[in-house]
């Protein structure tokens, strides 16, 4: 009996912060924690190369999302946790898949399709700024899921239409060669709230209203003294439901302490007070993991070792279905 298989791609692309924590790590790192599953989390690099072609950029945003997760309690000896572009089996895979893919299924791909859509609506030529990884990074990601025989794959719900590109790739393959890949299928958390940002609105780096996850404490106290409250008087009763900064206290306390917070804002306490808790409750909970984050930021070797591992352990499983798909292919 194998145990199922769990895997999921995390692309670097910004500075993480509270809603990529609350939304995505947090339930992940969940997953890998409480079941029997074989976990395999990897760093996307390739994939934010479509977009990402600054040097130094690219680095740091790898370095510091590896570095993020394994500060938040990612254990490698658990999850298999790798680097894309240490697997080579991937690309070769890619390949393969890319030339059993339509091109008519990547012009429906969503990300493709809506910068078709503002091209066409700024009167541009429509593939200005579309580059060809851009267009086949399905493909790449359904090369990512097959490769390991996934069963289960955790994303946000913009990705479930890049999910179900992979299933189709993996049927399209086994109709013509046979029984090969698994079909995987997505998981989307419907559980996770939306984590408002500094202004009330979805915390999203497209907002510019959020918060870094590993900002300095006073950095921290700063921002959270910005998060837009409404005009009840200090001593007036709040309502924790509609409270920006009740909503995010709750994602960091306990559930004793959030009952503690909830009475303490129906009775009425200032919002000055009440940043002040959040604050509190926030900084002791992201002290440990901003410390072990600026640790390992400061020694990338680190880093490099526990992602080759990882690295190793993947291609392990990688390149036998590898084989067999070459053997499937007459190679
Ligand atoms: N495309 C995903 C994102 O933008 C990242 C990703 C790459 C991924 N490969 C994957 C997610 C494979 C799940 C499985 O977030």
């Amino acid at each position: 009996m194998s145990t199922e298989i769990v895997l999921t791609g995390i692309k670097p692309t910004g500075r993480v912060h509270l809603g990529n924590y609350i939304a995505a790590i947090k339930p992940a790192l969940q997953i890998a924690k409480d079941s029997d599953c074989t976990a395999l989390y990897f760093i996307a690099d390739y994939h934010a190369l479509t977009f990402i072609q600054n040097r130094d950029e690219f680095n740091e945003l790898s370095y510091g999302i590896a570095a993020t997760w394994l500060a938040l309690g990612l254990d490698p000896d658990r999850v298999i946790f790798y680097r894309q572009s240490d697997v080579p089996e991937i690309f070769e895979l890619s390949w393969i898949l890319s030339c059993l893919t339509s091109k008519g299924l990547m012009n429906r791909a969503h990300a493709y399709k809506a910068m078709i859509d503002t091209n066409e609506q700024l009167g541009v030529d429509t593939d200005t700024g579309v580059n060809m990884g851009l267009f086949t990074y399905p493909i790449l990601m359904a090369a990512d899921i097959l490769l390991f025989q996934s069963d289960k794959v955790p994303v946000g719900k913009d990705q479930i239409q890049h999910v179900e590109i992979a299933r189709d790739i993996a049927d399209g393959f086994n109709r013509n060669y046979g029984e090969t890949f698994k079909l995987p299928n997505y998981v989307v958390d419907e559980n996770t709230s939306v984590v408002p940002g500094l202004d009330g609105r979805k915390m999203s780096k497209s907002y510019s209203n959020t918060i870094p996850l590993f900002e300095t404490a006073d950095e921290l106290k700063k921002l959270i003294n910005k998060i837009k409250t409404d005009s009840t008087p200090p001593n007036e009763p709040k309502d924790p439901h509609t409270s920006n900064v009740f909503l995010l206290y709750k994602e960091f306390a306990t559930p004793s302490q959030t009952q503690v917070f909830r009475d303490k804002l129906v009775k009425g306490i200032s919002w000055g007070e009440a940043k002040q808790e959040l604050f509190q409750v926030m900084n002791n909970y992201l002290e440990k993991p901003r410390n072990k984050y600026n640790d390992l930021m400061a020694s990338r070797e680190q880093i490099d070792r526990i992602l080759f591992e990882g690295a190793k352990k993947a291609r392990a499983l990688a390149a036998p279905m590898l084989e067999k798909v070459k053997s499937k292919i007459g190679r």
